[in-house]
């Protein structure tokens, strides 16, 4: 029997719908609504298109949005002077800045200069400590891996005492999914184990996931006799392989042999319309819950 396909598509409409009541809500009661500023600096066409999407949802959900693009050329000094202006702006609740950054600014040195109560992104250390901790502390889950276990969490899958393997190790998806995965709480307490390229038996390791997520960056890495049948498989790749000609668009491919391996786990995510969808929604998500703590609680 074919797997049941988890739809990022469907699933963002959803969490969208749930967090507009919640504007609608705040609006209610405080008189106010959340705040987010995109920074770009550049016009690299890919960030434009991620910016430009962010800014349609917040605007979408009624959110007070600004979009600061700035020339390529600006300093690092006046950036970080930019991102002071907004960590004091009351009517700011979420501050991104798009990356990449030019070669001339120092990525992290940016990140870091922002106020962690208004990173929304997730990726200041002080909220990569927090998730770390967990409970109450993880209040900005990193975008993908917060969408990665709503996915897990919505379409029913039981994660306590499940066998999760993550398979890739990067800051933003294979680190802190690994940790959230195995953190105390509801949609966690599992069994996880990180697999990377350094890893001797990855097929071996895949094969006992009752729960797979798969964020490698590599075209079909995953074949269908890796996977165990019955499991929930979670695929974060985004491939360009190659280019419709009539669409103009770029082909998409996951890390899994989507076809091959949808005949014999229980769910997956397809690609596109799997994880993508959900985090730029995540996004959203931390930003009125960033709102709803600068308002003093719900
Ligand atoms: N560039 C590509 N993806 C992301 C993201 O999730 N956040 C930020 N800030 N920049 C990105």
């Amino acid at each position: 029997m074919s797997a049941e396909i988890i739809s990022g598509t469907k699933m963002r409409q959803e969490i969208l719908d749930e967090l507009k009541k919640e504007v609608d809500e705040m609006k209610a009661k405080t008189g106010k609504v959340p705040g987010l500023v995109t920074i770009l600096v550049g016009e690299t066409p890919a960030s434009v298109s991620y910016v430009t999407l962010k800014i349609k949802t917040a605007k979408s959900l009624g959110f007070h949005e600004i979009q600061d693009t700035q020339s390529v050329d600006i300093t690092e000094e006046d950036l970080l002077a930019l991102i002071e202006k907004y960590n004091t702006d009351p009517e700011i609740h979420g501050i991104l800045i798009q990356l990449p950054l030019p070669k001339h600014i120092d990525d992290n040195k940016v990140l870091n200069a922002i106020n962690p109560d208004k990173d929304v992104d997730g990726f200041h250390p002080v909220n990569v400590g927090r998730i770390m901790i967990g409970g109450d502390e993880a209040i900005f889950p990193p975008c993908t891996p917060a969408g990665i276990q709503e996915m897990i969490v919505r379409s029913g899958t039981e994660t306590s005492g499940a066998e999760v393997v993550v398979v890739g190790r990067s800051n933003i998806v294979g680190k802190p999914i690994a940790i959230m995965m195995a953190q105390k709480g509801v949609g966690a307490n599992s069994t996880v184990t990180i697999v990377h390229t350094r890893t001797k038996d990855l097929a071996g390791h895949c094969k006992r996931a009752d729960i797979l997520i798969v964020a490698a960056g590599v075209p079909d890495l995953v074949k269908p006799e890796w996977i165990k049948p019955g499991s929930t498989v979670i695929d974060v790749g985004v491939n360009r392989v190659g280019m419709n000609e009539k669409t103009g668009k770029a082909i998409l491919k996951g890390d899994v042999d989507f076809e091959a391996a949808k005949e014999i786990c229980g769910k997956i995510t397809p690609v596109p319309g799997g994880v993508g969808p959900m985090t730029i929604t995540m996004l959203m998500k931390n930003t009125v819950k960033s709102a709803w703590k600068h308002f003093g609680g719900k």
